[in-house]
């Protein structure tokens, strides 16, 4: 076995800002109001002419000179979104094709706001077994593109954007980089957070809506209670105390979810990173935006252990162990 290591960090986010103002006037929501139920001042959106591979791929690029690694070094490449460009081809092959790597195998992972965990679990086993050496992880959405922007509740949450690692086999095993994956899922409830059209159930052509609805009063209380479960599993699991973790990086799905968790977990408030302010709910990119901010900014260093969670539609939620 050898370790799987996160050797380089990138993330790419629209340039258009959505602000509570904006809001005000498209859906009639005050800036107290936006700010007291989830924290979020602004996010920032897609405009009609940008598509999620092309945040992808800006952030794949980052992600690549972070590491110092040429395209022509990725052996595979893992995409999770829920937005592709198109319902066919997989993001991944577009990635491959405009990174000019070679034909490597590439995959989209479809798994909602966990689909960045999912796929670093992905790579986490291939690279662990000896099966590749580098891969490229990206979680890109344009979830902007399914709200309705005429619901207050869904429209103020969400944002678009993209984050991307490269996860890489370390010739010594030090037991570091990706210590511990774990993805759960209960799908009972789908239908709290859910796009009733344009998939085979309903086609885009029919009457039902390809934009999300969402019972939020119970995907609140859903995400508090899997994502405290999960990040209690995985430190049990590897015998470690919450007092044991350097940073938490949790989904950015609404403010008083996080502090809700870390409250559960008793984590202090300065160990958790944050980024819902300014960029709302990315979906599959708010952990790889919040860990580049963070290294970038210097917070996360090499050597600290990161605990990540997230929970999503589906509903399924999964965590993290990182020793960056
Ligand atoms: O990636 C997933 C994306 N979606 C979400 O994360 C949406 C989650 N939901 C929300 O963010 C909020 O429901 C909205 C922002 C959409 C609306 O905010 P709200 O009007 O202030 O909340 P709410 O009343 O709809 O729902 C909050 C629920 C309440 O339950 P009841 O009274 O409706 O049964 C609260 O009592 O969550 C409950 N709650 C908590 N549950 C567990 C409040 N604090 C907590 C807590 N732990 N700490």
């Amino acid at each position: 076995m050898y370790d799987a290591t996160i050797h380089g960090v990138g993330s790419s986010i629209p340039i258009k800002r959505l602000t509570n103002a904006d809001l005000e006037k498209m859906v009639g929501v005050s800036d107290e109001w936006v700010i007291s139920r989830t924290g979020i001042k602004e996010r920032r959106v897609a405009d009609h002419s940008e598509a999620t591979s092309d945040f992808a791929y800006k952030a794949a690029i980052g992600a690549l000179e972070d590491a110092s690694l040429n395209p022509s070094d990725i052996d595979m490449i893992l995409v999770a979104t829920e937005t592709p460009d198109h319902i066919l081809p997989p993001v991944a092959s577009q990635i491959q094709h405009r990174l000019r790597c070679s034909s490597i195998g590439v995959m989209d992972i479809h798994a909602t706001c966990i689909g960045f965990l999912s796929s670093l679990q992905i790579a986490e086993m291939y690279i662990k077994a000896g099966k590749h050496k580098n891969i490229l992880v990206i979680g890109a959405d344009t979830l902007s593109k399914l709200t309705d922007y005429t619901d207050p509740y869904t429209s103020i949450l969400f944002g678009d954007g993209a984050g991307a690692v490269i996860v890489s086999r370390s010739e010594e095993t030090r037991g570091t980089g990706i210590l511990s994956t774990l993805l759960h899922a209960d799908g009972g409830a789908f239908e709290a957070l859910f796009v009733p059209g344009g998939g085979s159930r309903h086609p885009a052509s029919d009457e039902h809506k390809a934009k999300m609805v969402m019972d939020g009063s119970k995907v609140f209380k859903l995400a508090v209670k899997s994502m405290t479960s999960g990040a209690e599993e995985i430190l049990q699991n590897n015998g470690l105390r919450p007092e044991d973790v350097d940073w938490v990086i949790p989904h950015q799905a609404n403010e008083r979810i996080i502090d809700a968790v870390a409250r559960n977990l008793g984590m202090p408030e300065h160990k958790i990173i944050k980024t819902i302010q300014y960029y709302g709910n990315s979906c599959s990119a708010t952990i790889p935006i919040s860990l580049h901010q963070a290294t970038m900014d210097g917070r996360i260093k090499r050597g600290d252990l990161i605990l990540m969670v997230a929970f999503g539609a589906g509903f399924v939620w999964g965590s993290a162990l990182i020793r960056y």
